[in-house]
């Protein structure tokens, strides 16, 4: 079924009677006719198809816009509703920008297949309020043939460029100068296609950012009935209220790496993003999606149970609560009804001084889907623990929570012998099964092994790798 969908498109405010489900890149190639936005792998593994979405942020009069880089070939064109949406073609000066010439210079494109995402990425940093990496922001740019030192020397020229200029990026010739236009132009589309208040109908599958529905049946979405989650703005947000903190359904990985609450309470937040996902498919993937798809290994989802959070499952006006290790039933079985959606994640405030560890081994570091990960929490007071909670992935048909290890160790000594007594009793929790990722016995091996990284990393000078073997 068709709708309409209003946004701007570069330059220009279009409204696109197309079917919702559509992925962008198709809509931007073969509809606008913006062919700059290359298609590579559709699966978000490769950056060809990347372009910015930029949405106003803030209060309701705010100018400030935030804008990420997504891959448009799995974001389907109803998640670009009330957006400003930029490709390649955007970023034009009637001659190369900024960030062109320094690849020019630095001879960081060869056949230039993968350079307009690379270019789009690297845009979307420099409209960051803060520079953070520019690597970073390129993670899930992949380049075959010209090497990725020139590419990174070319990102690293940009950013001292912006530097020199002020950090303007008309002024740097960097975006047109019609993007100081745009703030003013969302806020008049908004007000001319107010967003329909969502009912959620029984057959309509929620997409979130669509990052994992659009690589197993995007066939099936693009006439689905659809409902999209990712702009409700009741479904976003972090927040503290009282001992607890809150997060939207609809929050992204991005939105939680970047938390300050977050990493106040979780310092190395920033560095398990990494192992995650690239930032450009962190900015789509929300919190609901990956614990809603139930995967036995999704990150964010091993990452909450061991903070023993728990969920609101809303349908219309009645909400309940779920213990998250309660959610999962079977392999892709939830205790979600069919009306029903996830609204939020709540967990405990840890106290100081807690410990929280997440480990992670895929067959790449980075950008790979989890072989077997784990997380823990651990309160330990005068070297006994007071508390503790560990959730497994990648070893059983559901992720896990260790409701037998966590037991255990509460009340025990901090020390080798403990901790190689709950990696016994963690054995029997798990059932890995032989699959690509690897054997079931390298898959129990590999869990004891991050489980002891746990207590390794975060008890140095109290356990010792030697005394676990
Ligand atoms: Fe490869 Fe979209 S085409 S990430
Ligand atoms: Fe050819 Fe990057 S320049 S793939």
């Amino acid at each position: 079924m068709r709708a309409k969908i209003p946004f701007i498109l570069n330059d220009t405010s279009v409204v696109a009677e197309m079917q919702p489900g559509m992925v962008l890149a198709n809509y931007i190639r073969y509809e606008a006719r913006l062919t700059g936005t290359k298609i590579g792998c559709r699966e978000g593994d490769c950056g060809a198809c990347t372009v910015l979405v930029g949405e106003l942020g803030g209060s309701a009069d705010s100018d400030e816009i935030v804008y990420r880089n997504v891959n448009s070939c799995l974001m389907p064109i109803g998640n670009a509703a009330g957006c400003h949406v930029v490709t390649i073609e955007g970023v034009d000066l009637d001659r190369p920008n900024a960030i062109q010439e320094a690849f020019v210079e630095e001879g960081a494109t060869q056949c230039g297949f993968c350079t307009p995402g690379f270019i789009v990425s690297l845009v979307g940093h420099c409209l960051e309020r803060e520079c953070r990496d520019p690597l970073a922001a390129i993670s899930g740019n992949i380049c075959r043939c010209t090497g990725y030192k020139s590419i990174e020397r070319a990102a690293t020229r940009v950013v001292e460029h912006l530097k020199h200029r002020g950090g303007d990026l008309v002024e740097a010739e960097i975006v047109p100068a019609w993007f100081a236009s745009i703030p003013e132009r969302l806020r008049e589309l908004k007000l001319a296609h107010p967003a329909c208040e969502e009912v959620r109908r029984k057959d309509a599958v929620c997409v979130g950012g669509g990052t994992d529905l659009y690589v197993q049946r995007p066939d099936e979405l693009e006439p689905g009935c659809l409902q999209f989650n990712l702009a409700r703005a009741e479904l976003r947000g972090i927040r503290c209220d009282g001992n607890t903190v809150i997060l939207g359904a609809s929050v992204t990985m991005e939105e939680v790496s970047r938390s300050t609450e977050l990493i106040a309470l979780f310092p190395d937040l920033p560095r398990y993003a990494k192992l995650i996902a690239s930032q450009a498919i962190r900015n789509m993937a929300t919190l609901a999606g990956n614990i809603a798809n139930a995967s036995p290994i999704g990150d964010m989802t091993i990452f909450f149970l061991a903070l023993d959070s728990s969920l609101t499952l809303r349908s219309g006006d009645q909400r309940r609560t779920v213990a998250l290790r309660e959610f999962f039933r079977g392999y892709k079985d939830t205790a979600l009804e069919p009306d029903e959606e996830i609204e939020s994640v709540e967990f405990a405030v840890p106290e100081n001084g807690d410990l929280f560890s997440f480990e992670k081994v895929s067959k790449r570091t980075c950008l790979d889907i989890a072989s077997v990960n784990t997380a823990m929490s651990c309160r330990v007071q005068d070297g006994v623990i007071a508390q503790a909670s560990v959730s497994a992935g990648g070893v059983a048909p559901i992720p896990l929570y260790l409701e037998k290890t966590s037991a255990f160790l509460v009340a025990k000594m901090l020390d080798a012998a403990t901790v190689r007594e709950a990696a016994d009793i963690a054995d029997g929790e798990i059932a890995p099964i032989s699959d690509v990722r690897g054997s079931a016995a390298y898959k129990r091996l590999l869990f004891r092994q991050l489980f002891y990284a746990h207590f390794i990393v975060h008890c140095e000078g109290v356990i010792e790798w030697g005394e676990l073997l």
